[in-house]
C-alpha cells in the first residue's frame, strides 16, 4: 500500500489550498448572508481547470484523477461548500455521465462546454415525491416522432438557474417501472422550462437550488443517453461517483471546522490557561481529528478504486454516510469549543455547522447510504 501523493496531487491540493485562504475566505460570510451566487469565484476555478477537473483533456477537461478531485473538494470546502456542490455537481453528476454513457456526439456538444467550464451543468432527479425513493418518477418523457415531449417538476435542483445543460431522468414506459426510467440532455433554454423561486436555505446558501417545472418540453431523440430504459441505471451508477465528491465536501467541512477550533483553543484562555490545556477540550480535538481521518481514508479509497476502474459503490456509499455524519458531529463540538463566539457568524463555525447538515440529506441522506452498504453485506 502507498498513502503517498504524488507531485502533481499535491500540487492540485496546494492550487485549491491557496485559493480557498486567498480568495475564498475574504466574501464568503458576506456570500452566505445574502445568498449570492459566487459567479466570480466560479470563473477563477473555471481558469484553474476545477469545473471538468476528471474529464478526460481529449474532452477539454482537467484529465487529472479522482484522488486529486478529493485533495481539492477537501481544501475549497473548508473555506465554502456551495463552491463545492457547484463544482462537485458539475464534475460527478453531470460531466461523469456524459462522460462515460454518452455517444461521441453528445461529448463533442454537451461535454465539451461543461468540461471546460465555458457553461455549467445541472443534474434533475429528485421530484416532489420521489427523493431518496427514486424509482417513483413522476416526471414524464413520451415518445413522439422524432422527439420526446418531457412533463414535470424537478425539486432541490443545485445549479439549476446557473445551468446551461440539464441531465433529465424521467419516466417513459410507466408499466415497467424503473426499467421505463429514461435520461436526457436538456438546454435550459428550451421551450416550456420554468424555475421556482430561489431556495432560501439553511446552509450552502449561495449554492442556487431551484424547483424546475417541464410544460411539453421538446427533446431531440438523439439527445436520450443509453438504451431506451437506461435511466435509472444511469442515476445510480452517477450518484456511486458523486457521493465521493460529497463525502469529500462532508471532509472538508469537518476538517476546517478542526482548523479553526485547534486554532482557538490555543488562544483563547479560561481558568488561567488556554483552553487547549484543558482536558475537556484536548480530548475534543482528538476524538475529532480520530473520525476526520478516517473519513479521509474512506473519501481516498473510494477515489483510489475508481481510478484504478474495479468497483466502488460500496465505499463511495460509506465514505458519504460516514463523512457526512461526522461532519455534523464535528462541527457540533467546534461550535462547543468556541462556546458564545462559536454562535455567531464571525467564527465561521456556525455556517460550517449549517453546510455540515445537508452533506447528510443530498445525493442521498445517510440511510440510503445505509441501504446501499447493508444491501451490499447481505447479497450473497
Ligand atoms: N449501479 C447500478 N445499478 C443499480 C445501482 C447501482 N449503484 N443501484 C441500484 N441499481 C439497480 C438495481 O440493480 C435494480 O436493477 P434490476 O431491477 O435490473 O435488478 C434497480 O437499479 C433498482 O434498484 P433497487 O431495487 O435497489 O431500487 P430501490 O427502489 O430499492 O432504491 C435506492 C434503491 C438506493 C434507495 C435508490 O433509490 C437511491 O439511491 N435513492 C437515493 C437517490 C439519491 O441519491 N438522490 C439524490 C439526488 S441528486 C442530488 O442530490 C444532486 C444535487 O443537486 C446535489
Amino acid at each position: 500500500m502507498n498513502f503517498e501523493f504524488s507531485e502533481e496531487q499535491l500540487m492540485i491540493q496546494q492550487a485549491a489550498r491557496d485559493y480557498a485562504q486567498r480568495e475564498l475566505i475574504k466574501d464568503v460570510i458576506e456570500r452566505d448572508a445574502k445568498a449570492e451566487f459566487p459567479t466570480e469565484h466560479v470563473k477563477n476555478l473555471t481558469e484553474l481547470g476545477f469545473m471538468g477537473m476528471v474529464v478526460d483533456t481529449k474532452y477539454d477537461g482537467g484529465g487529472m484523477d479522482t484522488v486529486s478531485y478529493v485533495l481539492a473538494m477537501e481544501e475549497i470546502c473548508k473555506v465554502d461548500s456551495s463552491l463545492g456542490v457547484i463544482i462537485s455537481v458539475n464534475n460527478s453528476l453531470v460531466c461523469y455521465g456524459i462522460e462515460e454513457f454518452g455517444t461521441e456526439e453528445q461529448k463533442e456538444k454537451y461535454l465539451k462546454p461543461l468540461a471546460s467550464g465555458e457553461k455549467l451543468g445541472a443534474f434533475l432527479l429528485s421530484e416532489p415525491e420521489a427523493g431518496s425513493d427514486a424509482t417513483h418518477q413522476r416526471t414524464t418523457a413520451e415518445e413522439k416522432d422524432d422527439h420526446y415531449l418531457l412533463n414535470g417538476t424537478k425539486n432541490w435542483i443545485t445549479n439549476a438557474n446557473c445551468a446551461s445543460t440539464y441531465v433529465v431522468i424521467a419516466q417513459t414506459h410507466p408499466e415497467k417501472r424503473h426499467k421505463g426510467i429514461n435520461a436526457f440532455l436538456v438546454d435550459k433554454d428550451s421551450p416550456g422550462i420554468s424555475l421556482g423561486p430561489h431556495e432560501d436555505k439553511m446552509g450552502m446558501r449561495s449554492s442556487d437550488t431551484h424547483s424546475v417545472m417541464f410544460t411539453d418540453v421538446k427533446v431531440p431523440k438523439e439527445n436520450r443517453i443509453g438504451e431506451d430504459g437506461f435511466g435509472f441505471k444511469f442515476a445510480m451508477k452517477t450518484l456511486d461517483g458523486g457521493r465521493i465528491g460529497i463525502a469529500a465536501q462532508a471532509l472538508g467541512i469537518a476538517s476546517g471546522a478542526m482548523e479553526r477550533a485547534i486554532q482557538y483553543s490555543k488562544e483563547r484562555k479560561a481558568f488561567g490557561t488556554e483552553i487547549a490545556n484543558h482536558q475537556a477540550i484536548a480530548f475534543k480535538l482528538s476524538d475529532m481529528a480520530v473520525k476526520i481521518e478516517n473519513a479521509r481514508n474512506l473519501c481516498l479509497k473510494s477515489a483510489w478504486l475508481k481510478d484504478n476502474k474495479k468497483p466502488y459503490g460500496l465505499m463511495s456509499a460509506m465514505a458519504k454516510q460516514y463523512a457526512a455524519d461526522i461532519a455534523m458531529e464535528v462541527t457540533t463540538e467546534a461550535v462547543q469549543i468556541f462556546g458564545g463566539y462559536g454562535y455567531v457568524k464571525e467564527y465561521h463555525v456556525e455556517r460550517l455547522m449549517r453546510e455540515a447538515k445537508l452533506t447528510q440529506i443530498y445525493e442521498g441522506t445517510s440511510e440510503v447510504q445505509k441501504i446501499v452498504i447493508s444491501r451490499a453485506l447481505l447479497r450473497d
